[in-house]
């Protein structure tokens, strides 16, 4: 494997998160030695938006003679030579996540981007989109690797593992490394001493333990006891963000009401649907908060450095969502076997959990790839039962997606955990086939 001078690939360079990433490729770049970096979108206005932001930031680190930037449209300018490719597109942009998350409401349900009947719909334009960016690696790049953060993680990666099962590919989720960030700055820890114990499918999922390398014992007990006492706030990274602090007022009551377990945000979809759509207003989603925000944000960055604004121009923080990503790559480049959590078939890692479910637990990362680690012990009936019913239910929409098949898209709808009855379940199903359209596999 090459290990200097890495072609680097962003697939969904016009990205808002691309920023971050980049800012964490530069501060890593003695770890990881890349030479060249190329944004690829679909969407030439906003790659080019993108374009302009990171040429300005490596001309501010000195390193536009060191790294040449490209961007394009066309896979076969974009992928051959490829090292790494970090990818995180979104199919149908934000106003298709407006529409998954709206229409759900109307019926009552829960409308979220990649919980409940929201994330299923995103799921299957997803899915699409992500076996494209991965067939063009097979073709034009098959050495390379891929990381990939594009949600729904636990359906594309499923799709992924049936059309592609040989691919040099990790898939991973921020919420962990952001709860835990969360979690230590209000609380004062430091996240570098934990090796946190961790399952579940992707935003579904819980803490067993946190071992703390500096008091060497599982904090996760008095983690818990704090949590029952303090409220939790926003981390700088998610400063003034309201829904965020909605998240974590109600990870605290999940504790309260279920002991002994540190569960991941997204839980309060399947746990509390009736809270989570009292909080939400349903016509001004997160969908049109990101919008007014983080898409504003961007383009407003884009203007300011072709107009040559002279002050302050870059404008983001995305904590450790970048940084995350990046020592994936650097572990797998060095062999370092740092630990992640992945969302990776199971093949034993749950016990008594089925074997071909993608499940996120902790992994080693090194050259060959994921190694994840075996919990060893089985897990409770009330995360069991959870876990297999919303793992079916996954299943079955990417079967839909394989084989067509209006009948499985019906059946994960229904059996999906955030709906209780199968009569909502057609009636979004079938505005879902219409608002979707092409973006959608046909369903017979
Ligand atoms: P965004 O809409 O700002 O950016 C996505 C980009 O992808 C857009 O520029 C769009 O034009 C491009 N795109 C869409 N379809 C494409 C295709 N087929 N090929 C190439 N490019 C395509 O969205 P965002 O908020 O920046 O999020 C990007 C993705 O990252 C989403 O899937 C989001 O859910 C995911 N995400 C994941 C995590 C995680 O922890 N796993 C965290 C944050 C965001
Ligand atoms: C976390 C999750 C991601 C999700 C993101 C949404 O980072 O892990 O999977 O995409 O939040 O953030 P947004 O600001 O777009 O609502
Ligand atoms: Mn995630």
């Amino acid at each position: 494997m090459k290990t200097n001078d890495l072609n680097v690939v962003i697939a969904g360079g016009g990205s808002t998160y691309t920023p971050g990433i980049v800012q964490a490729m530069i501060s890593s770049r003695e770890r990881f030695p890349f030479s060249s970096l190329t944004l690829y979108d679909i969407d030439e206005e906003r790659n080019d938006d993108m374009f302009e932001i990171i040429g300005y930031m490596l001309e501010k680190e000195k390193l536009a003679s060191e790294v040449t930037l490209f961007q394009t449209t066309e896979p076969q300018n974009a992928f051959p030579g490829a090292d790494f490719i970090f990818s995180q597109i979104r199919v149908g942009g934000m106003k298709m996540r407006e529409v998954d998350e709206k229409i759900p409401m109307k019926y009552g349900l829960v409308g979220q981007e990649t919980c409940g009947l929201g994330g299923f719909s995103y799921g299957l334009r997803s899915i699409k989109g992500l076996l494209e960016i991965v067939s063009y690696v097979d073709q034009y790049a098959p050495n390379a690797w891929l990381l990939n953060y594009t949600n729904p993680e636990t359906l594309v990666s499923e799709a992924v593992r049936r059309a592609f099962p040989d691919v040099k590919m990790l898939n991973a989720c921020d919420m962990t490394i952001s709860i835990e960030e969360t979690i230590a700055t209000n609380y004062g820890y430091d996240r570098k001493n934990w090796i946190p114990t961790y399952y579940g499918l992707n935003h579904f999922g819980w803490y067993s333990s946190i071992y703390d390398k500096s008091v060497d014992r599982d904090i996760l007990p008095e983690i818990l006891e704090r949590l029952n006492q303090e409220r939790l706030h926003v981390a700088d990274f998610n400063a003034g963000d309201q829904t965020w602090q909605e998240a974590w007022d109600m990870l605290r009551l999940m504790t309260k009401n279920f002991p002994g377990y540190l569960p991941n945000n997204y839980l309060e979809y399947y746990l509390y649907p009736n809270r989570t759509i009292e909080h939400t207003d349903p016509s001004y989603t997160r969908a049109n908060i990101v919008m007014d925000g983080r898409e504003k944000n961007t383009k407003e960055m884009a203007r300011k450095v072709r107009e040559q604004e002279k002050g302050e121009i870059l404008d983001f923080n995305f904590g450790e969502h970048g940084q995350y990503i990046m020592d994936m790559a650097v572990s797998i480049l060095n062999d370092n076997h740092d630990r992640f959590m992945l969302i990776v078939p199971n093949k034993g890692a749950i016990p008594n959990l089925r074997d071909d479910a993608m499940v996120e637990v902790p992994s080693y990362v090194g050259r060959t790839g994921a190694e994840p680690i075996s919990l060893r012990f089985a897990i409770n009936d009330f995360h069991k039962g959870l876990m297999e019913a919303q793992n079916a239910a996954e299943k079955l929409l990417v079967d839909a997606y394989f084989e067509h098949s209006y009948q499985k898209a019906l059946q994960a709808f229904t059996l999906n955990q955030t709906v209780y009855s199968a009569d909502p379940a057609k009636q979004i199903l079938d505005d879902f086939i219409e608002a979707n359209g092409a973006y959608w596999p046909e369903l017979n």
